[in-house]
């Protein structure tokens, strides 16, 4: 007998009801981008895993993606309030800069429902380079230049500012960098904690990015004062703990995903990436 779509849906629903549902999936978007760019992510996890809510942030879109980072969190966090209580878990993918905007949600958000954070070549550990499509803004900028315009109070108003992140100045970031360096370096401990309410954190990046620098980042690496790339485990951050990644890894909830020959705006269309390293983790 051929199966019409009535069947399938009524099949569907069997299985649902007897085994479980699909927990909903929050898609942010990058860096001058909108949700539109997030389409095959939301097909294909819609085709896999039928009946999965998928939100797509439609919220600082474009050049709007430029403001800065506490200001978006700050009105994403209103606007997924309800997602993020409706259900016993939350999957949230979050691409380069929507992946910051998850670890900042996701660590300052007291009884958050976030058990998987999927980021997608994210600056996670910060961003110390100059990529092209930043060059229509700056257009003269130099390493040095950005950092004393990212690290001024003006500068910290623009998102970039908020994980710019010059490793031949840590001192400067420690002191003058208002997203990140809290984030890492929490104070409030409820940040940690918050953290550690992750069942998986999966942070896929890879060597051809050439946005994120180092790419590293992207697995939280990053560059020592000497301009060498260290991976996470070698973080100052990591070893003490700071905010929960270490437990993280030694519980198993983290996957390190390395994938050659992706260049940074295609990850949230690759095919191969979403069914391999996104679908898989989704719960
Ligand atoms: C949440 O979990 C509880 C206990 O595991 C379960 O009884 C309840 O049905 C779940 N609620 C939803 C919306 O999945
Ligand atoms: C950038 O440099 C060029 C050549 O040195 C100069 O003509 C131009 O005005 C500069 N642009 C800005 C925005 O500073
Ligand atoms: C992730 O993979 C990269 C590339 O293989 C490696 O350099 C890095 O140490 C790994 N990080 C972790 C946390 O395993
Ligand atoms: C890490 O812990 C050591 C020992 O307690 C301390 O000396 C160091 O300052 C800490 N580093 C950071 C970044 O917290
Ligand atoms: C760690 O987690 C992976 C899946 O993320 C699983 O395949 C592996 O068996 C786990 N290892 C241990 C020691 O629990």
């Amino acid at each position: 007998m051929k199966r019409g779509p009535i069947h399938i849906c009524i099949i569907y629903l069997l299985l649902c009801l007897r085994t479980h549902c699909y927990s909903p999936v929050v898609l942010m978007h990058g860096i001058f981008d909108g949700p539109d760019t997030m389409n095959t992510l939301e097909t294909m996890i819609k085709d896999a895993h039928p009946g999965t809510e998928v939100y797509k942030v439609d919220m600082f879109n474009n050049d709007v993606s430029l403001f800065k980072m506490w200001d978006q969190v700050y009105w994403i966090r209103k606007h997924l309030k309800e997602i993020m209580s409706s259900s016993n878990s939350t999957n949230f993918i979050g691409f380069s800069q929507g992946g910051m905007i998850g670890r900042a949600l996701i660590q300052t958000t007291n009884n958050h429902n976030i058990d998987t954070f999927i980021s997608l070549s994210a600056p996670l550990n910060g961003e110390f380079g100059f990529p092209i499509i930043y060059q229509k803004y700056w257009p003269n900028a130099t390493l040095e230049w950005l950092t004393d315009l990212f690290y001024s109070r003006a500068g910290q108003d623009i998102s970039v500012g908020g994980y710019w992140h010059d490793p031949i100045k840590e001192d400067r970031y420690r002191e003058k960098c208002n997203f990140l360096a809290p984030l890492t370096y929490p104070t409030n401990p409820d940040w940690k904690n918050n953290f550690l309410k992750l069942k998986k954190l999966v942070m896929i990046g890879g060597p051809n990015d050439e946005v994120i620098k180092p790419w590293q980042s992207s697995q939280f690496g990053f560059f020592n004062n000497k301009e060498k790339v260290l991976p996470m485990e070698q973080m100052d951050f990591y070893k003490n703990d700071t905010f929960g990644l270490r437990t993280l890894f030694e519980q198993n909830k983290t996957v390190n995903v390395t994938v050659p020959n992706i260049f940074h705006t295609y990850w949230h269309e690759d095919v191969d990436v979403i069914r391999k390293y996104i679908i898989p983790y989704l719960n």
